[in-house]
């Protein structure tokens, strides 16, 4: 299925330049689900990899343990969706939805060449929002912006407008401009045409929407008051000079912005024009060397996500990884960058929900899910020929610990190995310590949400019931033996190992002992960085 609108047309730097990869950011309930299947319904799915999922059913059960993102409406993991638009692959990489999952999410943000904002019109930037467009600004991915549910009352469009460029420092440049707002909006305005689109929900609103290009003359007709307003408005964004420039967009420091109602597919369209016009494609990738690997060098790619269980009929666990170069070709052997072994990709697979569909070729900005991939963790390169590596993942400091432990002494051997899967895959970093021995590990977190995931998953996937005891710690820092030594006996402190990298965690209640201490301690090497 993938094959045919995957076929190498002419060559791998084509191939790149016709793919879109992004990410929307957007605050729980602003219409994220809804406006992934508004622009499925749009453009011609071609793959699944992972999941995405709506509220209730729409998208149907995913896997079991997904089940608990359903019932609590949140999404608590990433996947990817492949459409094809106007000869173009567009890769929508889905992101995580609740605030405690900045680590997921900013990994997922590593793997995107451009991400949509999705703004609920009536609330402008909400928290979540805001924290996800710093990952964006951090990493300079360009932002375009979605003002959504214009089909109910809202803030004022050049209110919102003001807000974007207030609040976060990105100059707005509308390329569309609404004429009405809820039940009088009539269409947008093209302001690189001067068009006005006359917009109308289909019957039902589940199928495209109705468009229609109209005359000045007769929208001004026809919407007396609402033309009047818009065109006022179009007149004082000509003199803030408020047009598109590509330079600044791709810069990250202004952003392209759209009016639309996604639940009745209303200003979608123009969305998908937009990331196909001026979105930029897979662009070269910096690695650890700092070269730049480009898009048409010999294959490689890194791991953003690894997950396990994804589909309990199979049991396994699947590595996520956005190609960065060259041709991907399944059954291709690659070098694991780190090890320096080689791994055979046998197992490329784009995952459909329930199902999976194997995938023969992919290029740069594509995601394929390796299958039974074990020996890849999060961040790792794969390179064939001349070896690359890309940089390590960020990762954040926990803030939250708990000893976990299960009563059932019969389930050990399953804690044990659910315990190794999500440090594996990065739900939690697990941590030894001295004290409590092998049978009580500690689990740090960088939000506690990650903490009912993982004894969700302890129970749901390994039979396991765990209990957390929530440790009074708020800050780790990384030490040394030397500084283990020193801080043994201080009272109210703790060192622990972490399991992933055998690096040594000096744990304190708050941040203000930790400096307490260390002023006191002037040998005493501590470092906050993850
Ligand atoms: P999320 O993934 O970002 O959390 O949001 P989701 O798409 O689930 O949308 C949240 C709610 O907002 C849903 O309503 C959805 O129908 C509604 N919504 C999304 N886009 C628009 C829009 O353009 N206009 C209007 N008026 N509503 C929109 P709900 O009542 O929570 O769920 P449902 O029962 O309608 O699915």
């Amino acid at each position: 299925m993938s094959q045919n609108v995957l076929a190498p047309a002419s060559g791998v730097a084509a191939q790149a330049a016709r793919r879109r990869t992004f990410a929307v950011i957007s605050h729980p309930d602003a219409g994220k689900s809804t406006m992934t299947e508004a622009l499925a319904l749009h453009a011609r799915v071609i793959g699944k990899a992972g999941a995405v999922h709506g509220k209730g059913d729409r998208r149907g059960v995913v896997s079991d343990w997904m089940a608990m993102e359903q019932q609590r409406g949140i999404s608590v993991t990433s996947a990817a969706l492949q459409f094809s638009y106007r000869d173009t692959v567009i890769n929508l990489l889905d992101t995580p939805g609740h605030a405690d999952f900045s680590e997921d999410t900013y990994r997922v943000l590593t793997a995107v060449d451009s991400a949509v904002m999705l703004l609920d019109a009536a609330k402008g930037l909400e928290p979540q929002t805001l924290k996800l467009f710093e990952v964006c600004r951090q990493r300079g991915i360009p932002v375009m912006t979605f003002i959504n549910k214009w089909d109910r009352p809202g803030h004022d469009a050049l209110a919102l407008l003001d807000e974007i460029e207030q609040r976060i420092g990105l100059r707005p440049t509308p390329l569309t401009w609404p004429v009405g707002i809820a039940g009088q909006f009539h269409g947008v305005i093209d302001r690189r045409t001067g068009v006005f689109i006359r917009m109308q929900r289909s019957p039902g609103g589940a199928d495209l929407a109705i468009e229609e290009e109209m005359g000045a003359d007769e929208a001004a007709q026809r919407y007396g008051a609402d033309w009047a307003t818009a065109t006022e408005e179009l007149e004082l964004l000509e003199m803030t000079g408020a047009d598109h420039d590509q330079a600044t967009f791709l810069a990250a420091t202004s952003t392209p912005v759209l009016f639309g109602a996604a639940v009745a597919n209303l200003g979608v369209r123009q969305l998908l024009d937009l990331l196909v016009e001026l979105a930029p494609p897979p662009s070269a990738r910096p690695t650890a060397e700092g070269a730049d690997q480009p898009v048409d060098a010999e294959f490689s790619g890194f791991v953003f996500k690894v997950q396990a269980n994804m589909n309990r009929a199979h049991r396994d666990q699947v590595a996520f990884m956005r190609i960065c170069s060259g041709r991907f070709e399944r059954g291709m052997v690659v070098t694991h960058a780190g090890t320096g072994k080689p791994f055979t990709t046998k197992y490329a697979q784009q995952i459909f929900g329930q199902g999976r569909d194997t995938i023969d070729e992919a290029y740069p900005g594509d995601v394929v899910g390796l299958v039974n991939a074990t020996a890849l963790g999060i961040g790792d390169t794969l390179y064939a020929g001349a070896p690359v590596r890309y940089p390590a993942l960020p990762s954040f400091p926990p803030e939250h610990f708990a000893v976990v432990r299960t009563s059932d002494t019969s389930a050990f051997k399953r804690f044990r190995r659910g315990i190794e899967q999500l440090d594996a895959e990065g739900v939690v970093q697990v941590l030894r310590s001295e004290q409590r021995g092998d049978q009580a590990p500690v689990l740090a977190a960088v939000g506690p949400m990650q903490f009912e995931v993982a004894t969700y998953r302890l129970e749901a996937e390994f039979g396991v019931h765990a209990q957390l005891d929530h440790l009074p710690y708020q800050v780790a820092a990384r030490t040394d033996p030397a500084g283990q030594e020193i801080l043994r006996g201080v009272a109210s402190v703790e060192v622990m190992t972490r399991v992933r990298d055998d690096a040594l965690l000096a744990m304190f209640p708050d941040r203000w002992r930790m400096r307490f201490i260390a002023g006191r301690t002037p040998d005493l090497r501590l470092d906050v960085a993850p």
